[in-house]
């Protein structure tokens, strides 16, 4: 959609986010005895989320969603659950169950990170430490970038993906805790790396980029989740959006607000009528294709972090655009009783079938954990001033 249409479309009021708030709180409050020993799988079925073990990439967003709701009502029984599953996070970094991946950041800034910065959690903090010191371990100094999956060095995953930028605040913090500058280092390395190759010329991104594993030179992009190698995957671009906002707040180079705008363009300029995408950029209104409203969430994140390192006129259409896509995702996405889900956002879309997508189908048109988890930061930051966990 064009920016003049976009405007067109009514922003959520303060009344709105208060209630889609509260019905987050109480949603959590209510699912919190199931959901505190395990966690909320990654995605639902037919709207619940299935009891899970701490083993999964996402299990962090769903100790994020409790420290959202402790923030907003300050019930007691928030923080000790979110403390109980902080010690299950200490035990899986300790014997390094799961956490061979990049996706470190998403587990243990929303969880452990946030539970030093809300309740001076000291076993938050070493587990986070820990986990930063594992991603770091991901590093490829030949091609400087982190390796998001796989052995260390397989030909077949010799690649960064655009998803590991919103892992990277876990460095920045890591080196800000420590004073040690490797952390950080990594972090600036690899987001150089990123930039320089995942934006297209036409603002479109790779989802993943493969490098040469002798010289370290970019070799060719391609795609894991998307609908083929050359379209853009919507999760993917929004986290490039997200991702690129968090890289101009801890870099504080002015060129990266030039590549946020032209890749959240794009992601605007592909947008259906109600704000939120299909779950890849190359289908448009009316294609019976499945959305992906956690793309929508994660990118209202990523506008509302920009605002917070531009001018106020250059911020405000960018905080416009992330209260209208709140108010689509309120009106027509989110869950209103606990008989519908037990989670707060439908239709999102994890991993659709298509001819060229390489991950196995799963949690399509259904809730996703970070879409729940992004869906409420992103009403928390457009509530107050808060005090971001990455
Ligand atoms: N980072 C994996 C995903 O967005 O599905």
């Amino acid at each position: 959609m064009a920016k003049r249409e976009i405007l067109e479309y009514p922003g959520i009021g303060e009344e709105e986010v208060r209630e889609a708030l509260d019905f987050c709180c109480r949603q959590i409050c209510h699912v919190l005895p199931e959901f505190t020993h395990k966690f909320q799988n990654a995605y639902s079925v037919g709207g619940f989320y299935e009891p899970v073990e701490n083993w999964d990439w996402t299990c962090g967003f769903w100790t994020g969603e409790i420290w959202l709701a402790y923030e907003r009502c300050g019930e007691t029984a928030l923080k000790e659950a979110a403390l109980v599953q902080v010690q299950d996070f200490m035990e899986r970094i300790r014997n390094k169950r799961g956490v061979d991946h990049h996706d470190m950041g998403f587990l243990y800034t929303p969880s452990c990170v946030a539970a030093y910065k809300l309740a001076g959690s000291r076993e938050g903090r070493e587990a986070a430490l820990m986990a930063a010191d594992q991603l770091v371990s991901r590093f490829q100094p030949v091609g400087e970038f982190i390796q998001a999956w796989g052995a260390m060095g397989a030909p077949e995953n010799y690649r960064l993906i655009i998803d590991c930028l919103p892992n990277l605040p876990l460095l920045y913090w890591a080196s800000r805790e420590t004073g040690n500058p490797l952390y950080r280092d990594t972090a600036e390395k690899h987001i150089r790396t990123t930039v320089a190759n995942v934006v297209r010329e036409d603002d479109s991104t790779w989802h993943t980029f493969y490098f040469d594993k002798e010289t370290g030179a970019p070799d060719h992009g391609a795609t894991c989740q998307g609908y083929r190698d050359g379209s853009a995957w919507a999760r993917g671009q929004a986290w490039g959006i997200y991702g690129m906002a968090l890289a101009c707040r801890y870099t504080g180079r002015r060129e990266y607000v030039a590549l946020f705008e032209r890749v959240a363009g794009y992601f605007l300029n592909h947008l259906p009528g109600d704000l939120v995408p299909y779950w890849d950029l190359e289908f448009t209104e009316g294609e019976e294709q499945p959305r992906d409203s956690s793309a929508a969430s994660i990118a209202a994140c990523g506008m509302l972090e920009m605002c917070r390192h531009l001018a106020p006129g250059e911020g405000a259409f960018w905080r416009e655009t992330a209260s209208r896509i709140l108010k689509s995702l309120y009106d027509n996405y989110a869950v209103r009783d606990f008989e519908t889900s037990n989670g707060l956002v439908l239709h999102s879309t994890y991993s659709c079938r298509s001819p060229y997508n390489t991950c196995s189908p799963a949690g399509v048109d259904e809730c996703n954990l970070w879409g729940d988890y992004f869906y409420m930061e992103a009403l928390t930051r457009l509530s107050r001033d808060w005090e971001p966990y990455w």
